[in-house]
């Protein structure tokens, strides 16, 4: 609490020397002779007490006869707030500190007072007077320092991602009602910008707010910012670590489609993937061409064909939902008599499993021939066959070291998995109908609202307005009349590798 005493009449070694230093001395001298001796400053903060210590020294000669706190909340006001008489005893007259002020001991040579269930308004000049005779009045006076711990807090601000490009808050960050005013710094990868305004309290203390900015994306959803607040009264700053909450319409994408619908092909699968934020609620699977084909099975995000066949030579549309917007996509299954079996990966394994087949038969022709002649051979040196029976030439097969390069070969040529791998892999979409988005083909690497090829037709005008504007912008605008939706380009969701199903985690 104390900082320091108030010296007392020092002797001073070094009157004599230089007459500047003499000049400054000699004023030092004549404020800090004092015999009154209090601290300079005292800090305390609301609705605690503080102690105002104050004691005459080196009394001498000096007669006391009376000692005062006075306070000075503003220059120039001076109100008595307690009185101690050797004869009369303790007074204390109507002051803002009435109930509040006691002396401690209550002698005339220690004055100290106790002051209870302090106020921000308490801080001022406080001056340990004394009445003496014959010098007059001496005093010392201790500056009470009002201190206030901030109230702290702060919050992501709910934001919906940007169309306009300007910068909006995402987060803000208080520090009410603290003596000295906080300081407030953010953190955060996502580059934004501060904005720290204070304003002062009545009682002197100071609430300081700050708000981060940032232009929100989509992307954005989720990253974290951290406000840090720093002050006085504070051991360590404070941080608050928070993740922004940006809310977005949704994109959508089926995936599932690899354009080898053959008639007689057995669960065809189409997914709609969607992400959005809020997570889209409702997921709805039409048919452009009319009532949904008997053979098709609807399950949540996944469209099962449980036999292919001409019902489903038609357009598929996926429609997602959230409280933001409406997004469709749409992909048209052409159906082909005939499984395609001339291109594509599908081929070459197909092709593969063939090769690898004829060579697994090779290899067990080629391992008998070998085994066959080793016997043989054996016989011709005279080693004679071991005395243990030869293993049969069927299991020679996979039991001699000599085999195992063909074998290991041969084991991917088993065909059925090998066709379970091609349905389920290569099933990137392909959607050669104009109605579509552009190609899949571009998922991976296509900018986000660029994705839109020729769609439906007015789409393809939504389009043109997002592309004139910024290309960055990951979202066109949309509409929630249903009639008027948004294609969103299935890069977006299919970029970010989530499903439908992970989308749910934006909450
Ligand atoms: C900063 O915040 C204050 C108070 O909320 C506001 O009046 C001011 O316009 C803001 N300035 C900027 C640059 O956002
Ligand atoms: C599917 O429809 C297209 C045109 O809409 C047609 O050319 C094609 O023959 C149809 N396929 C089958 C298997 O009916």
């Amino acid at each position: 609490m104390a900082r320091e005493y108030a010296k007392h009449c020092p002797a001073s070694p070094m009157k004599n020397s230089l007459l500047v230093t003499a000049a400054i001395l000699l004023i030092i001298q004549a404020a800090s002779c004092q015999r009154v001796r209090v601290e300079t400053e005292v800090e305390a903060y609301p609705t605690e007490s503080v102690d105002l210590r104050c004691q005459f020294v080196d009394g001498g000669n000096t007669k006391l006869t009376q000692v005062s706190w006075i306070w000075e909340p503003t220059e120039g006001q001076r109100d008595n707030i307690a009185v101690f008489h050797p004869t009369y005893g303790e007074s204390f007259p109507e002051s803002p500190f009435s109930g509040r002020v006691r002396f401690i001991k209550g002698t005339l040579t220690s004055p100290s007072i106790t002051i209870t269930s302090l106020k921000m308004a308490d801080a001022g000049r406080y001056t340990c007077e004394y009445a003496t005779y014959p010098s007059g009045n001496e005093q010392g006076t201790t500056n009470l320092v009002m201190l206030a711990k901030p109230k702290n807090s702060a919050s992501p601000v709910v934001v919906q991602a940007s169309t306009s490009g300007k910068p909006v808050v995402v987060a803000q960050c208080e520090a009410a009602d603290s003596k000295p005013a906080a300081t407030i710094k953010w953190m955060g990868a996502v580059g934004g910008t501060e904005n720290t305004t204070s304003v002062k309290g009545p009682d002197g203390t100071v609430t300081v707010r700050s708000e981060y900015l940032i232009v929100p994306t989509p992307e954005d959803n989720g990253k974290e910012v951290t406000c840090i607040i720093s002050q006085r009264t504070q051991d360590k700053p404070q941080t608050f670590p928070m993740k922004l909450a940006v809310e977005y319409p949704p994109t959508v994408s089926i995936v599932g489609y690899d354009n080898n619908w053959y008639i007689g092909r057995t669960d065809a699968v189409l997914t709609c993937q969607a992400t959005g934020n809020p997570a889209p609620t409702t997921v709805t699977w039409t048919v452009m061409s009319g009532p949904m084909p008997d053979t098709v099975q609807i399950n949540a995000n996944k469209l099962i064909v449980r036999k292919v066949d001409e019902a489903v030579n038609t357009t598929f549309v996926c429609e997602v939902k959230n409280r933001l917007g409406v997004s469709k996509h749409q992909v048209t299954t052409a159906v082909i008599e005939q499984r395609k079996i001339t291109a594509g990966p599908s081929t070459a394994g197909i092709i593969g499993g063939t090769i690898g087949v004829v060579l697994f038969l090779l290899a067990i022709v080629s391992a008998v021939i070998i085994l066959v002649r080793k016997r043989k051979q054996n016989a011709v040196n005279g080693d004679g066959p071991p005395k243990h029976k030869p293993p049969p030439p069927v299991k020679a097969g996979s039991s001699t070291e000599m085999l195992n390069k063909p074998v290991t070969d041969s084991v991917l040529t088993e065909t059925q998995p090998f066709s379970n791998v091609y349905y389920e892999t290569s099933g990137e979409p392909v959607t050669d109908l104009d109605a579509c988005d552009d190609d899949d083909d571009n998922t991976v690497g296509g900018g986000a609202a660029n994705g839109g090829g020729p769609a439906v037709l007015e789409d393809s005008i939504q389009y043109a307005d997002v592309d004139d504007t910024l290309n960055d912008e990951a979202l066109p605008p949309y509409s929630d009349a249903d009639d008027h939706h948004v294609d969103q380009p299935p890069s977006a969701a299919v970029a970010r590798g989530e499903s439908f199903v992970s989308a749910a985690m934006y909450v």
